[in-house]
Protein backbone atom coordinates (compact mmCIF):
# COMPACT_ATOMS: atom_id res chain seq x y z
CA UNK A 1 0.00 0.00 0.00
CA UNK A 2 1.04 3.48 -0.75
CA UNK A 3 2.76 4.94 2.26
CA UNK A 4 2.40 8.98 2.61
CA UNK A 5 3.94 10.99 4.88
CA UNK A 6 2.39 13.95 6.96
CA UNK A 7 4.91 16.64 5.61
CA UNK A 8 3.99 14.88 1.72
CA UNK A 9 1.00 15.35 2.39
CA UNK A 10 1.59 19.15 3.14
CA UNK A 11 3.68 19.47 0.32
CA UNK A 12 1.54 17.90 -2.14
CA UNK A 13 -1.47 19.75 -0.77
CA UNK A 14 0.61 23.46 -1.14
CA UNK A 15 0.88 22.07 -4.81
CA UNK A 16 -2.56 21.20 -5.40
CA UNK A 17 -3.70 25.40 -3.89
CA UNK A 18 -0.75 26.62 -5.84
CA UNK A 19 -1.19 25.23 -8.96
CA UNK A 20 -4.15 23.32 -10.02
CA UNK A 21 -6.87 25.82 -12.18
CA UNK A 22 -9.93 25.83 -10.30
CA UNK A 23 -12.17 23.87 -13.20
CA UNK A 24 -15.48 24.24 -11.46
CA UNK A 25 -15.97 22.51 -8.43
CA UNK A 26 -14.71 22.23 -5.33
CA UNK A 27 -11.91 20.22 -4.77
CA UNK A 28 -12.15 17.40 -1.47
CA UNK A 29 -10.19 18.42 1.38
CA UNK A 30 -8.45 14.63 1.28
CA UNK A 31 -5.81 12.80 -1.55
CA UNK A 32 -6.92 9.95 -2.87
CA UNK A 33 -4.12 7.85 -2.57
CA UNK A 34 -5.31 4.50 -3.34
CA UNK A 35 -8.76 3.14 -4.34
CA UNK A 36 -10.28 -0.49 -3.93
CA UNK A 37 -13.73 -2.00 -4.45
CA UNK A 38 -16.02 0.61 -2.76
CA UNK A 39 -13.81 2.56 -1.19
CA UNK A 40 -11.16 5.39 -1.60
CA UNK A 41 -7.92 6.25 0.31
CA UNK A 42 -7.00 8.76 2.04
CA UNK A 43 -3.66 9.70 3.08
CA UNK A 44 -3.88 8.73 6.58
CA UNK A 45 -5.46 5.71 5.26
CA UNK A 46 -9.00 6.20 5.76
CA UNK A 47 -11.04 4.24 3.51
CA UNK A 48 -13.75 6.14 2.31
CA UNK A 49 -17.20 4.24 1.19
CA UNK A 50 -17.22 5.95 -2.37
CA UNK A 51 -21.29 5.78 -3.50
CA UNK A 52 -20.08 7.88 -6.92
CA UNK A 53 -18.00 4.87 -8.25
CA UNK A 54 -15.36 7.87 -9.03
CA UNK A 55 -16.84 9.68 -11.61
CA UNK A 56 -20.04 7.46 -11.88
CA UNK A 57 -17.28 5.42 -13.98
CA UNK A 58 -15.92 2.35 -11.53
CA UNK A 59 -18.87 0.08 -11.82
CA UNK A 60 -16.62 -2.78 -11.42
CA UNK A 61 -15.49 -1.17 -8.12
CA UNK A 62 -11.73 0.74 -8.40
CA UNK A 63 -8.96 -0.95 -9.60
CA UNK A 64 -11.00 -4.34 -9.90
CA UNK A 65 -8.32 -7.49 -10.27
CA UNK A 66 -9.03 -7.53 -14.41
CA UNK A 67 -9.13 -4.22 -15.27
CA UNK A 68 -5.02 -4.21 -13.52
CA UNK A 69 -4.82 -7.31 -15.51
CA UNK A 70 -5.94 -6.23 -18.79
CA UNK A 71 -3.49 -2.83 -18.25
CA UNK A 72 -0.49 -5.10 -16.99
CA UNK A 73 -1.24 -7.21 -20.04
CA UNK A 74 -1.64 -4.12 -22.69
CA UNK A 75 1.96 -3.05 -20.99
CA UNK A 76 3.40 -6.42 -22.33
CA UNK A 77 1.82 -6.17 -25.56
CA UNK A 78 0.73 -3.39 -27.10
CA UNK A 79 -0.48 0.82 -25.69
CA UNK A 80 -0.56 2.42 -28.41
CA UNK A 81 -0.88 2.23 -32.17
CA UNK A 82 -1.43 4.78 -35.58
CA UNK A 83 -5.35 4.82 -35.62
CA UNK A 84 -5.11 3.30 -39.14
CA UNK A 85 -3.84 0.32 -37.27
CA UNK A 86 -6.25 -2.27 -35.83
CA UNK A 87 -5.45 -4.50 -33.12
CA UNK A 88 -6.64 -7.79 -31.24
CA UNK A 89 -8.70 -5.71 -28.40
CA UNK A 90 -10.29 -3.77 -30.79
CA UNK A 91 -11.51 -6.44 -32.64
CA UNK A 92 -12.41 -8.08 -29.74
CA UNK A 93 -13.80 -5.31 -28.02
CA UNK A 94 -16.15 -4.40 -31.15
CA UNK A 95 -17.20 -8.61 -31.00
CA UNK A 96 -18.11 -7.97 -27.09
CA UNK A 97 -20.43 -4.78 -27.68
CA UNK A 98 -22.11 -6.28 -30.87
CA UNK A 99 -22.82 -9.60 -29.13
CA UNK A 100 -25.09 -7.43 -26.83
CA UNK A 101 -26.32 -5.19 -29.12
CA UNK A 102 -29.86 -5.43 -32.04
CA UNK A 103 -28.95 -5.52 -35.59
CA UNK A 104 -28.99 -1.34 -35.98
CA UNK A 105 -26.06 -0.61 -34.22
CA UNK A 106 -23.34 -2.97 -35.59
CA UNK A 107 -20.90 -0.11 -36.56
CA UNK A 108 -18.42 1.58 -33.99
CA UNK A 109 -15.56 3.47 -33.25
CA UNK A 110 -13.46 3.99 -29.80
CA UNK A 111 -12.88 7.24 -29.13
CA UNK A 112 -11.48 8.25 -25.08
CA UNK A 113 -14.25 10.59 -23.42
CA UNK A 114 -18.25 10.97 -23.41
CA UNK A 115 -17.74 14.78 -24.76
CA UNK A 116 -15.51 12.74 -27.62
CA UNK A 117 -17.87 9.94 -28.44
CA UNK A 118 -20.78 12.83 -28.15
CA UNK A 119 -19.47 15.09 -30.77
CA UNK A 120 -18.95 11.87 -32.73
CA UNK A 121 -22.45 11.15 -32.65
CA UNK A 122 -23.30 14.49 -33.58
CA UNK A 123 -21.25 14.18 -36.56
CA UNK A 124 -22.45 11.26 -37.84
CA UNK A 125 -26.18 12.79 -37.20
CA UNK A 126 -25.31 15.81 -39.42
CA UNK A 127 -23.67 14.12 -41.91
CA UNK A 128 -25.91 11.46 -42.78
CA UNK A 129 -29.06 13.66 -42.75
CA UNK A 130 -27.11 16.50 -44.15
CA UNK A 131 -29.02 19.01 -41.91
CA UNK A 132 -27.79 20.38 -38.51
CA UNK A 133 -30.65 21.12 -36.60
CA UNK A 134 -30.61 18.98 -32.88
CA UNK A 135 -32.62 18.82 -30.19
CA UNK A 136 -31.35 18.29 -26.54
CA UNK A 137 -33.53 18.23 -23.06
CA UNK A 138 -33.41 20.60 -20.45
CA UNK A 139 -30.90 19.62 -17.37
CA UNK A 140 -28.86 17.61 -19.94
CA UNK A 141 -24.85 17.20 -19.79
CA UNK A 142 -23.57 16.01 -22.82
CA UNK A 143 -19.53 17.04 -22.10
CA UNK A 144 -17.65 19.82 -22.55
CA UNK A 145 -16.26 19.90 -25.62
CA UNK A 146 -17.53 22.80 -28.45
CA UNK A 147 -20.58 20.14 -29.98
CA UNK A 148 -21.31 18.55 -26.48
CA UNK A 149 -21.36 21.51 -24.26
CA UNK A 150 -23.25 22.73 -27.28
CA UNK A 151 -26.09 20.39 -26.51
CA UNK A 152 -25.29 19.88 -22.56
CA UNK A 153 -28.09 22.64 -20.95
CA UNK A 154 -26.68 21.92 -17.26
CA UNK A 155 -24.38 25.07 -16.67
CA UNK A 156 -21.11 26.14 -17.69
CA UNK A 157 -22.48 28.29 -20.81
CA UNK A 158 -21.96 31.46 -19.39
CA UNK A 159 -18.57 33.66 -20.60
CA UNK A 160 -17.12 31.96 -23.59
CA UNK A 161 -18.74 33.12 -26.51
CA UNK A 162 -21.49 31.44 -28.99
CA UNK A 163 -21.85 27.96 -29.40
CA UNK A 164 -22.78 25.86 -32.29
CA UNK A 165 -26.03 26.82 -34.24
CA UNK A 166 -29.21 24.59 -35.05
CA UNK A 167 -29.64 23.78 -31.34
CA UNK A 168 -32.81 24.08 -29.37
CA UNK A 169 -33.69 23.06 -26.05
CA UNK A 170 -36.69 20.65 -25.30
CA UNK A 171 -38.44 20.51 -21.42
CA UNK A 172 -37.27 17.16 -20.06
CA UNK A 173 -39.50 15.16 -18.36
CA UNK A 174 -39.15 15.95 -14.29
CA UNK A 175 -42.18 15.47 -12.72
CA UNK A 176 -41.42 16.08 -9.32
CA UNK A 177 -40.89 19.81 -10.81
CA UNK A 178 -42.65 19.90 -14.21
CA UNK A 179 -40.89 22.40 -16.75
CA UNK A 180 -44.57 23.41 -18.29
CA UNK A 181 -46.34 23.38 -14.91
CA UNK A 182 -48.27 20.44 -16.07
CA UNK A 183 -47.95 17.45 -14.28
CA UNK A 184 -47.29 16.90 -10.40
CA UNK A 185 -45.48 13.13 -10.07
CA UNK A 186 -46.64 11.55 -12.69
CA UNK A 187 -45.27 13.15 -16.60
CA UNK A 188 -47.90 12.28 -19.26
CA UNK A 189 -45.46 13.25 -21.74
CA UNK A 190 -46.94 16.57 -22.63
CA UNK A 191 -44.10 18.23 -22.44
CA UNK A 192 -42.38 16.10 -25.36
CA UNK A 193 -44.92 17.22 -27.19
CA UNK A 194 -45.02 20.98 -26.22
CA UNK A 195 -40.79 21.02 -26.91
CA UNK A 196 -41.58 19.19 -30.53
CA UNK A 197 -44.25 21.59 -31.36
CA UNK A 198 -41.82 24.52 -30.82
CA UNK A 199 -39.21 23.48 -32.17
CA UNK A 200 -41.57 22.72 -35.68
CA UNK A 201 -42.54 26.33 -35.46
CA UNK A 202 -38.80 27.37 -34.95
CA UNK A 203 -37.09 25.05 -37.49
CA UNK A 204 -34.94 25.98 -41.25
CA UNK A 205 -36.02 23.07 -42.47
CA UNK A 206 -32.41 21.23 -41.67
CA UNK A 207 -33.75 18.40 -38.31
CA UNK A 208 -30.54 16.13 -38.19
CA UNK A 209 -30.78 14.95 -34.52
CA UNK A 210 -32.37 14.53 -30.80
CA UNK A 211 -29.60 13.48 -28.08
CA UNK A 212 -30.74 12.17 -24.49
CA UNK A 213 -30.09 10.30 -21.60
CA UNK A 214 -32.09 7.32 -21.46
CA UNK A 215 -32.03 8.96 -17.53
CA UNK A 216 -30.61 12.15 -16.80
CA UNK A 217 -28.40 12.01 -13.89
CA UNK A 218 -26.29 15.44 -13.60
CA UNK A 219 -29.97 16.53 -13.79
CA UNK A 220 -30.89 15.55 -10.29
CA UNK A 221 -31.69 12.02 -12.09
CA UNK A 222 -34.98 11.78 -13.96
CA UNK A 223 -36.56 9.17 -14.40
CA UNK A 224 -38.73 9.26 -17.76
CA UNK A 225 -42.26 7.67 -17.45
CA UNK A 226 -42.49 4.61 -19.39
CA UNK A 227 -42.84 4.74 -23.40
CA UNK A 228 -41.12 8.18 -22.90
CA UNK A 229 -37.97 7.19 -24.83
CA UNK A 230 -39.79 4.95 -27.48
CA UNK A 231 -41.82 8.26 -28.26
CA UNK A 232 -38.89 10.61 -28.53
CA UNK A 233 -37.87 8.24 -31.10
CA UNK A 234 -40.99 8.06 -32.76
CA UNK A 235 -41.52 11.79 -32.59
CA UNK A 236 -37.75 12.20 -34.01
CA UNK A 237 -37.87 9.90 -36.88
CA UNK A 238 -41.15 11.82 -38.15
CA UNK A 239 -39.27 14.38 -38.41
CA UNK A 240 -36.62 12.67 -40.10
CA UNK A 241 -34.37 13.17 -37.04
CA UNK A 242 -31.66 10.77 -35.82
CA UNK A 243 -32.24 9.39 -31.97
CA UNK A 244 -28.83 9.42 -30.03
CA UNK A 245 -29.02 8.05 -26.80
CA UNK A 246 -26.09 8.54 -24.28
CA UNK A 247 -25.62 6.13 -21.85
CA UNK A 248 -22.29 6.98 -20.16
CA UNK A 249 -23.74 6.26 -17.12
CA UNK A 250 -26.56 4.30 -17.78
CA UNK A 251 -24.78 2.09 -19.95
CA UNK A 252 -23.95 -1.33 -19.02
CA UNK A 253 -25.57 -2.26 -16.19
CA UNK A 254 -26.19 0.67 -13.66
CA UNK A 255 -29.69 0.65 -14.81
CA UNK A 256 -30.56 -2.77 -14.54
CA UNK A 257 -30.30 -3.60 -17.62
CA UNK A 258 -27.33 -3.79 -20.51
CA UNK A 259 -28.42 -0.69 -21.68
CA UNK A 260 -31.46 1.78 -20.19
CA UNK A 261 -33.14 1.77 -23.37
CA UNK A 262 -33.89 -1.85 -22.62
CA UNK A 263 -36.94 -0.33 -20.17
CA UNK A 264 -38.75 0.89 -23.16
CA UNK A 265 -37.61 -1.31 -25.74
CA UNK A 266 -36.15 1.45 -28.26
CA UNK A 267 -32.56 1.33 -29.39
CA UNK A 268 -31.28 4.50 -30.68
CA UNK A 269 -29.95 5.40 -34.36
CA UNK A 270 -26.75 6.22 -32.64
CA UNK A 271 -25.47 4.96 -29.26
CA UNK A 272 -22.95 6.81 -27.12
CA UNK A 273 -20.97 5.09 -24.61
CA UNK A 274 -18.47 6.15 -22.33
CA UNK A 275 -17.78 6.47 -18.46
CA UNK A 276 -18.79 2.89 -17.52
CA UNK A 277 -17.12 1.28 -20.60
CA UNK A 278 -13.79 1.65 -19.28
CA UNK A 279 -14.40 1.67 -15.32
CA UNK A 280 -12.30 4.49 -15.18
CA UNK A 281 -10.08 4.61 -17.70
CA UNK A 282 -10.41 7.04 -20.37
CA UNK A 283 -12.63 5.14 -23.16
CA UNK A 284 -16.11 5.82 -25.33
CA UNK A 285 -17.80 4.64 -28.11
CA UNK A 286 -19.74 6.18 -30.77
CA UNK A 287 -22.07 2.84 -32.39
CA UNK A 288 -24.59 3.10 -35.34
CA UNK A 289 -26.33 0.92 -38.29
CA UNK A 290 -24.44 -0.02 -41.45
CA UNK A 291 -27.12 1.69 -43.29
CA UNK A 292 -26.14 5.32 -41.22
CA UNK A 293 -21.88 4.50 -41.33
CA UNK A 294 -22.26 4.15 -45.26
CA UNK A 295 -23.70 7.23 -45.64
CA UNK A 296 -21.36 9.00 -43.66
CA UNK A 297 -18.62 7.15 -45.55
CA UNK A 298 -20.46 8.44 -48.90
CA UNK A 299 -20.35 12.06 -47.78
CA UNK A 300 -16.00 11.68 -46.64
CA UNK A 301 -17.14 11.37 -43.18
CA UNK A 302 -14.02 11.95 -40.97
CA UNK A 303 -13.43 12.00 -37.12
CA UNK A 304 -10.08 11.50 -35.87
CA UNK A 305 -8.44 11.48 -32.44
CA UNK A 306 -4.95 10.56 -31.06
CA UNK A 307 -5.98 7.69 -29.48
CA UNK A 308 -9.06 6.61 -32.05
CA UNK A 309 -8.33 2.58 -31.49
CA UNK A 310 -6.07 2.64 -28.61
CA UNK A 311 -5.07 -0.94 -27.95
CA UNK A 312 -4.77 -0.17 -23.89
CA UNK A 313 -8.30 1.09 -23.23
CA UNK A 314 -9.70 -1.40 -25.81
CA UNK A 315 -8.18 -3.84 -23.66
CA UNK A 316 -9.87 -2.93 -20.50
CA UNK A 317 -13.20 -2.43 -22.44
CA UNK A 318 -12.93 -5.98 -23.25
CA UNK A 319 -12.25 -7.22 -19.51
CA UNK A 320 -15.26 -4.51 -18.14
CA UNK A 321 -17.44 -6.65 -20.78
CA UNK A 322 -16.43 -10.21 -19.78
CA UNK A 323 -16.88 -9.23 -15.63
CA UNK A 324 -20.62 -7.69 -16.47
CA UNK A 325 -21.83 -10.70 -18.30
CA UNK A 326 -20.01 -13.31 -16.07
CA UNK A 327 -21.11 -11.81 -12.82
CA UNK A 328 -24.41 -10.65 -14.62
CA UNK A 329 -24.27 -7.31 -13.05
CA UNK A 330 -26.90 -5.79 -14.67
CA UNK A 331 -29.14 -8.19 -12.33
CA UNK A 332 -27.09 -7.47 -9.36
CA UNK A 333 -27.67 -3.80 -9.91
CA UNK A 334 -31.44 -4.59 -10.15
CA UNK A 335 -31.02 -6.76 -6.89
CA UNK A 336 -29.04 -4.47 -4.82
CA UNK A 337 -31.20 -1.45 -6.18
CA UNK A 338 -34.34 -2.23 -4.76
CA UNK A 339 -32.28 -3.40 -1.70
CA UNK A 340 -30.84 0.39 -1.61
CA UNK A 341 -34.02 2.42 -2.42
CA UNK A 342 -36.14 0.14 0.03
CA UNK A 343 -33.18 2.07 2.60
CA UNK A 344 -33.74 5.25 1.11
CA UNK A 345 -37.55 5.11 1.14
CA UNK A 346 -37.42 4.38 5.06
CA UNK A 347 -35.68 7.53 5.44
CA UNK A 348 -38.15 9.25 3.34
CA UNK A 349 -40.68 8.02 6.09
CA UNK A 350 -38.64 9.68 8.77
CA UNK A 351 -37.19 12.90 7.59
CA UNK A 352 -39.71 14.95 6.05
CA UNK A 353 -37.20 17.08 4.26
CA UNK A 354 -36.42 14.28 2.24
CA UNK A 355 -39.25 15.27 -0.64
CA UNK A 356 -38.30 12.71 -3.69
CA UNK A 357 -36.09 9.52 -3.80
CA UNK A 358 -35.92 8.21 -7.58
CA UNK A 359 -34.14 6.18 -9.95
CA UNK A 360 -33.06 3.20 -11.60
CA UNK A 361 -31.17 0.07 -10.56
CA UNK A 362 -28.40 1.46 -8.54
CA UNK A 363 -28.59 5.38 -10.49
CA UNK A 364 -30.82 6.74 -7.39
CA UNK A 365 -31.14 10.35 -6.54
CA UNK A 366 -32.69 12.19 -3.67
CA UNK A 367 -34.10 15.61 -3.13
CA UNK A 368 -34.06 17.78 -0.43
CA UNK A 369 -36.66 20.11 0.07
CA UNK A 370 -38.06 22.75 2.82
CA UNK A 371 -41.23 21.75 2.91
CA UNK A 372 -43.38 18.78 0.70
CA UNK A 373 -46.07 20.75 -0.19
CA UNK A 374 -43.88 24.06 -1.78
CA UNK A 375 -41.04 21.87 -2.69
CA UNK A 376 -38.70 24.71 -2.04
CA UNK A 377 -35.09 23.57 -2.75
CA UNK A 378 -32.99 22.86 0.58
CA UNK A 379 -29.43 23.78 -0.96
CA UNK A 380 -28.02 24.59 2.20
CA UNK A 381 -29.21 21.57 4.06
CA UNK A 382 -28.25 19.07 1.27
CA UNK A 383 -24.52 20.81 0.97
CA UNK A 384 -23.97 20.42 5.37
CA UNK A 385 -25.45 16.27 4.75
CA UNK A 386 -22.78 16.03 1.95
CA UNK A 387 -19.87 17.59 3.78
CA UNK A 388 -21.25 15.64 7.35
CA UNK A 389 -21.36 12.43 5.30
CA UNK A 390 -17.92 12.97 4.17
CA UNK A 391 -16.41 13.33 8.05
CA UNK A 392 -18.36 10.18 8.47
CA UNK A 393 -16.91 8.34 5.69
CA UNK A 394 -19.06 8.02 2.45
CA UNK A 395 -18.85 10.07 -0.51
CA UNK A 396 -22.09 11.39 -2.22
CA UNK A 397 -22.60 14.13 -5.00
CA UNK A 398 -25.29 16.76 -5.31
CA UNK A 399 -25.91 17.17 -8.45
CA UNK A 400 -24.64 20.79 -10.56
CA UNK A 401 -28.14 21.38 -11.86
CA UNK A 402 -28.47 24.56 -10.14
CA UNK A 403 -32.57 24.44 -9.72
CA UNK A 404 -32.86 21.97 -7.16
CA UNK A 405 -31.24 20.11 -4.43
CA UNK A 406 -30.73 16.98 -5.51
CA UNK A 407 -28.20 13.79 -4.34
CA UNK A 408 -27.50 10.85 -6.29
CA UNK A 409 -26.07 7.84 -5.38
CA UNK A 410 -24.00 5.56 -8.40
CA UNK A 411 -22.10 2.98 -5.69
CA UNK A 412 -19.89 0.05 -7.45
CA UNK A 413 -22.58 -2.49 -9.40
CA UNK A 414 -19.99 -4.97 -7.22
CA UNK A 415 -20.95 -3.03 -3.92
CA UNK A 416 -21.92 -5.79 -1.50
CA UNK A 417 -24.99 -5.62 0.58
CA UNK A 418 -23.19 -5.04 4.02
CA UNK A 419 -21.37 -2.12 2.18
CA UNK A 420 -25.16 -0.57 0.91
CA UNK A 421 -26.66 -0.72 4.38
CA UNK A 422 -23.09 0.91 5.69
CA UNK A 423 -23.75 3.94 3.46
CA UNK A 424 -27.50 4.18 4.48
CA UNK A 425 -26.30 4.25 7.86
CA UNK A 426 -23.47 7.41 7.81
CA UNK A 427 -26.85 9.05 5.48
CA UNK A 428 -29.07 9.14 8.59
CA UNK A 429 -26.51 10.14 10.70
CA UNK A 430 -25.78 13.04 8.39
CA UNK A 431 -29.18 13.93 8.08
CA UNK A 432 -29.87 14.02 11.40
CA UNK A 433 -26.44 16.03 11.86
CA UNK A 434 -27.33 18.32 9.09
CA UNK A 435 -30.52 18.99 10.40
CA UNK A 436 -29.41 20.24 13.55
CA UNK A 437 -27.71 22.43 11.44
C1 LIG B 1 -24.52 11.57 -19.60
C2 LIG B 1 -23.12 12.10 -19.82
N1 LIG B 1 -22.66 12.24 -21.06
C3 LIG B 1 -21.43 12.71 -21.31
C4 LIG B 1 -20.60 13.09 -20.29
C5 LIG B 1 -19.26 13.63 -20.61
O1 LIG B 1 -18.29 12.66 -20.46
P1 LIG B 1 -16.78 13.09 -20.32
O2 LIG B 1 -16.69 13.89 -19.07
O3 LIG B 1 -16.06 11.78 -20.27
O4 LIG B 1 -16.43 13.88 -21.51
C6 LIG B 1 -21.03 12.96 -18.97
C7 LIG B 1 -20.15 13.36 -17.87
O5 LIG B 1 -20.54 13.53 -16.75
C8 LIG B 1 -22.33 12.46 -18.72
O6 LIG B 1 -22.80 12.33 -17.48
Amino acid sequence: MSEITASETAELKGLVEKHIFRYGTSFAPYLGVRAEGSYVYDEDGRAILDFCSGQMCATLGHNHPAIREAIEDSCRDVLHLFSGVMSPPVARLAGELAAVLPDNLTRMMFLSTGGESNEAALRIAKTATGGFEVLSLAGSWHGQTGGAQAVTMNGGRRGHGPSTPGVSQIPNPNCYRCPIRHCRDACDMTCLEVGFGLYDAQSGGAPAAVIAEPIQSSGGVIVPPDGYIARLKQLAGERGMLLILDEAQTGLGRTGRTFAYEHDDAPPDVLSLSKTLGNGIPLSATITSDEIEQACVDKDFLFYTSHLSDPLPAAVGVAVMRILREEDLASRAAELGAHFMAGLRDLQQRYESIGDVRGRGLLIGMEFVKDRESREPDRELAARIQRRALELGLVLHTVRADFQSSMRFAPPLTATVAEIDSGLEILDTAIRDGLDG
